[in-house]
């Protein structure tokens, strides 16, 4: 094969698997104030209903957070749901994290970096 169909197909590959990651690539200090902010009580509280790895004294009122990158391939519907669970399911008891200003724009980010790990 020329080099420059190579050189081609390399690029072509390498550019289609980021197009199917659908996202960023890791970012580990986003993930840890995210899990930080899910955990503590005074925020997220997210463990008052849902059962998530590394969590302790978890509810059960909520479905256990997990296979999230699975459910939710796009990031952007998880983020939707944090930021109001309502849009999807109106009758939800989880708190519009968003429309509620009860977390930050930015918070949310992080929560979803955190929460898509799971
Ligand atoms: C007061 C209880 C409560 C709290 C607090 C809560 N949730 Fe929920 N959550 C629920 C319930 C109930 C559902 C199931 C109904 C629904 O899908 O809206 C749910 C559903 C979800 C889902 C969808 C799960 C799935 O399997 O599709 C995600 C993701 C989620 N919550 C994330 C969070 C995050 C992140 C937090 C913290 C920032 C949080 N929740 C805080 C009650 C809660």
């Amino acid at each position: 094969m020329r080099p420059i169909l190579m050189l081609s197909l390399l690029v072509l590959l390498t550019s289609s698997q980021y197009a199917l990651a659908d996202e960023v690539p890791l970012n580990e200090d986003a993930i840890e104030r995210g899990k930080a902010i899910v955990f503590a009580r005074s925020r997220g509280n997210c463990l008052a209903c849902h059962a998530i790895k590394g969590g302790d004294l978890a509810g059960n009122y909520g479905p256990p957070l997990l296979l999230m990158k699975a459910r939710y391939p796009k990031r952007a519907d998880l983020r939707s749901k944090i930021w109001d669970a309502s849009v999807r399911e109106p009758t939800t008891r989880m708190p519009p994290y968003g429309r509620h200003r009860i977390l930050t724009e930015d918070e949310i980010d992080l929560v979803v970096d955190f929460i898509h790990t799971l």
